[in-house]
């Protein structure tokens, strides 16, 4: 090797270094050009393909995807940036050889993923089981635990819909005349005047021409990402969306990539090079990240999509019920035309206080999918009861803005609160979703127990679902909640954090 390609060799391992230390939150510094991404850094797949696409866009060339999923390490990453730059092509894999005879596996127990579970439920013993708290009530400001009220913030209960008499009420009517279940798929004989009604209420709400629901939001996702491209059709989608839209990009014969997380610039990047290789683009987005509680950058992504011809799907999980006047979500809150997105996909689950997943758009596209989307094709309609009390919720939203001005209340007095006491709140912003950063796993699964042994409850998010030192009690704040119940629950959390000797980050 020449001595400028060493030096450049070098340069490369940098900039690789830069990547890893970007995805993974963590300072470049720290990383030693054979620290093994996934062993040492605590990386994974997902974060891998972040890592890609920030190197393609800093260097302006496209990674074989094999090849570099071989590379662990930033060396070896830059060794085959380094070939690539000097216009080599890398070998393709040789086909891994088939194993002659393998042992079959016929009990669970020796099923190697069922073993490294057995050894996470093994960790348990020492923080307590975070998992499967019972609650013997709805979840509303407070909770009923084995016996006693406790302080909820664990709930999407956004705008305590859930529990809510005039919602119990519709549930209860429309049992009794339709029945628990719709019995059949929705084309075949399940249908019901309440299943139009609620579809009509959804897409005035979203300012959509039509709305199709389904019996659930995650497979709302999986079915829709997973069957409206096909194999010439590219989906692009923020790398920290929702578990369900991985799982449809997985299920699609499409192309798929992620870019980074709120990248606007990264997802421009991605499109002038290469739209005019797909015929359909879709670009699916959150409306509100879960996670840390930020909102996107929606009118970015409309503008982008308009600009290069694509279609964007915004899943609105936690931004209906959430944003706006009348929790109408994004296009509410940033003051968008109802065409703008093309897709908005909400769960009733959430801020709707039920259960089930809906699809609201164009009256062209919304009916398509009435007859080819399989999830809902192929599966029940909503349960009646459901329909009726989302209706019904729908209705409390849209005639009674006090609800939403209760949330945004809580909203600001948690954040001020927060603010006051020197935590973190990570990206929180004007959402529900209101995390406070604790750092080490161990100490948020701690802090989260000790927290419920005084009352309040609170889960702690951990590794994976975070990056790893980012573990955080995620705080969910309803309209139900009294700002006396927000200062309790975070003077409780300070006292209680300084008993067991943990630092809360500021
Ligand atoms: C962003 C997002 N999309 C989809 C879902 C799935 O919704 P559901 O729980 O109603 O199935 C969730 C659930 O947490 C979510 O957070």
């Amino acid at each position: 090797m020449t001595e400028k390609d060493t030096a450049r060799l070098k340069e490369l391992e940098q900039i690789v270094i830069g990547c890893f230390a970007q995805t993974l939150m963590t300072d470049a510094a720290e990383i030693s050009p054979d620290a093994d991404f996934f062993d040492d850094l605590g990386g994974d797949s997902l974060d891998s393909l972040d890592v890609a696409t920030q190197l393609e866009e800093k260097l302006g060339l496209s990674l074989p995807e094999e090849e570099f999923a071989k590379c662990r390490k930033a060396a070896e990453a830059a060794a085959l940036l380094l070939k690539l730059e000097q216009g080599g092509v890398p070998e393709q894999a040789a086909e891994p050889e088939k194993k002659e005879k393998v042992e079959p596996i016929t009990r669970v127990c020796d099923m190697e993923e069922y073993k490294v579970f057995l050894g996470r439920v093994a960790s348990f013993e020492e923080t307590g089981n975070p998992y499967f708290l019972c609650n013997d009530s709805p979840l509303r400001d407070t909770s009923l635990h084995e016996g006693r009220e406790i302080l909820n913030f664990s709930s999407y209960n956004y705008a305590g819909m859930s529990g809510r008499p005039e919602t119990i009420r519709a549930a209860q009517e429309a049992a009794a005349h339709y029945g628990c279940s719709a019995s059949a798929s929705r084309l075949l004989g399940g249908e019901k005047p309440i299943h139009k009604q609620l579809e009509a209420a959804i897409a005035a709400w979203k300012h959509t021409e039509d709305a199709v629901v389904l019996v659930g939001g995650h497979s709302t996702n999986v079915t829709f990402v997973g069957n409206f491209c096909g194999a010439k059709d590219l989906i692009l989608y923020d790398v920290l969306a929702h578990n369900s839209v991985h799982e449809g990009t997985r299920l699609s014969d499409a192309e798929s990539r992620p870019f980074p997380h709120n990248n606007y610039e990264a997802l421009e990047s991605i499109l002038r090079q290469c739209r005019d290789r797909y015929e359909k683009v879709l670009i699916v987005v959150e409306g509100v990240y879960s996670m840390d509680g930020d909102i996107a950058p929606i009118p970015e992504y409309v503008r982008i999509k308009k600009k290069y011809g694509c279609f964007l799907m915004v899943d609105e999980a936690h931004s209906s019920c959430v944003l706006g006047a009348t929790g109408g979500g994004v296009d509410e809150y940033f003051g968008l035309d109802g065409h703008d997105i093309d897709i908005k996909m909400g769960t009733l689950s959430k801020g709707l206080g039920t259960c089930g997943g809906y699809l609201a758009g164009d009256h062209d596209l919304v009916e398509y999918l009435r007859y080819n989307l399989p999830g809902f094709v192929f599966s029940v309609g909503i349960s009646p009861p459901l329909a009726a009390a989302t209706m019904e919720a729908i209705r409390l939203l849209q005639e009674d803005p006090s609800i939403m001005a209760s949330l945004h209340r809580n909203i600001r007095v948690f954040r001020e609160e927060a603010k006051k006491r020197h935590l973190n709140t990570c990206l929180a912003g004007e959402t529900a979703v209101l995390p406070i950063l604790v750092g080490g796993d161990e100490e948020a699964y701690l802090l989260s127990t000790k927290l419920l042994e005084k009352g309040v409850f609170a889960p702690s998010a951990v590794y994976p679902a975070v990056p790893r030192g980012k573990a955080r009690l995620r705080f969910c704040v309803i309209s139900e909640h009294t700002p006396e119940q927000i200062v309790f629950a975070l003077d409780t959390l300070v006292e209680t954090a300084k008993e067991l000797g943990i630092r809360l980050p500021e």
